[in-house]
């Protein structure tokens, strides 16, 4: 969840310049106002999520958008699928409306025009903290600053914030809480503004998360809408196909959902470029494949290991790393053998959707050139003939 955030930082800060890790600082924010609040751990730790998660719609938006000019009725799309897009997670609590009226204000000029009392709790505190760290840049603000924000916070109290928001956002911002929402601080922070995150993910709602999160990676190119959750489920094939038991068979589900996370911190305009890519333009592409690795950290242990191999060959053609095939472990090999057969057979502006058999010929060529293991392109054509120009259906786990 913390990695997603962190890769949803990168969409805003492209986006709407707010700084990093501003997903982590709403969250801690929200904590804060929420216990000052007397809320339950339990109803805590789901603003926490809402919070991290609040513009978890943005790529999608982007997206719709195609290059207009926005507008107030496209960009209420953002909260609406966002809302949606969250509504698909275990929570301990009811989130309705969390994401849905994130861009509310007590005097009704938010985005829906409802005012204080109109829209959730949960709503008015993330709204809140969003409006308050985009105008203030919180991971940067210098110690000094305190007065004037907590001015600032007591004048738009009723306007831009609720009078509950607002006055626990009094009450919760101290000098300390100032210096633990700086940049350098803020992960630690959140670390420990979370003891209350237990909640036990059962193997549906693992898959619903990586389904909601390769879904949002996905939509960061229109030439990708499908590749990640596609990829996801040919994996869970393979996982199946070689007898894995369910806990790898997750494992290796999230790691492939998870293997272009890298792509949030590249560019649109080089990732949507329509033409041929400059050779400095295809150098920051390939950096994606590095931020996955530092995205998802040590986070995943070998699920990052996975992910990261994902364009690396066994004879160090690839990248990042140029690793080879003795440093590639079996899962890393089939991460790239999923990888060239979904970007093969998938449509893209340079080539029409392809069908397995013309699909195949280009990984039995790698695998005859030594880049990729010929034993697992070889039981990718048994696995796959049968779903020829179909998409492949998410994994079906009863609850
Ligand atoms: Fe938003
Ligand atoms: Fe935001
Ligand atoms: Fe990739
Ligand atoms: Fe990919």
């Amino acid at each position: 969840m913390q990695a997603l955030a962190q890769a949803l930082d990168m969409v805003e800060i492209s986006f709407l310049g707010a700084s990093t890790h501003h997903g982590k600082r709403i969250a801690v924010l929200c904590a804060a106002m929420g216990r000052r609040l007397g809320m339950s751990e339990a109803a805590v730790a789901d603003v926490i999520t809402c919070a991290l998660l609040h513009d978890n719609a943005l790529t999608e938006y982007i997206l719709l958008l195609e290059g207009r000019e926005e507008d107030s009725e496209h960009f209420a799309a953002h909260c609406e699928i966002g809302q949606r897009n969250l509504d698909k997670l275990p929570f301990h609590e009811n989130i309705a409306g969390f994401i849905l009226y994130h861009h509310e204000r007590a005097d009704g000029r938010g985005l829906f025009r409802l005012s204080e009392g109109n829209f959730p709790l949960g709503a008015e505190l993330i709204a809140a903290a969003d409006m308050f760290d985009v105008e203030w840049h919180l991971g940067n603000v210098a110690a000094d600053t305190l007065p004037k924000l907590r001015e600032s916070i007591a004048a738009d109290t009723g306007a831009r914030f609720t009078h509950r928001a607002g006055g626990a956002m009094l009450d919760a911002l101290d000098a300390d809480m100032l210096a633990s929402l700086r940049n350098e601080e803020i992960t630690n922070t959140i670390r420990k503004a979370i003891p209350v995150w237990t909640m036990e993910m059962d193997n549906p709602a693992l898959i619903s998360i990586a389904e909601l999160v390769s879904h949002i990676i996905d939509c960061k190119s229109a030439f990708t809408k499908i590749h990640s959750q596609q990829i996801a489920n040919r994996a869970w094939l393979m996982a199946e196909f070689y007898g894995y038991d369910m806990a790898q068979k997750i494992q290796l589900y999230l790691a492939a959902a998870l293997h272009d996370i890298g792509k949030m911190a590249i560019p649109s305009a080089v990732l949507e470029k329509p033409g041929a890519l400059t050779k400095d333009e295809f150098e920051i592409i390939k950096t994606h494949a590095a931020h996955t690795r530092s995205v998802l950290g040590d986070l995943g242990g070998l699920l990052t290991e996975w992910a990261s191999n994902h364009h690396e060959k066994l004879d160090g053609s690839g990248y990042p790393l140029g690793t080879i095939a003795a440093d590639l472990d079996f899962n890393s090999r089939l991460m790239t053998c999923l990888d060239i057969y979904q970007a093969v057979s998938e449509e893209r502006p340079y080539h029409p959707r392809r069908s397995h058999a013309e699909t195949m010929p280009i990984l039995r060529d790698m695998a005859d050139k030594g880049q990729i293991d010929p034993v697992i392109a070889r039981d990718m054509d048994t696995v796959m003939a049968p779903w020829s120009g179909r998409d492949i259906d998410v994994p079906a786990l009863s609850r």
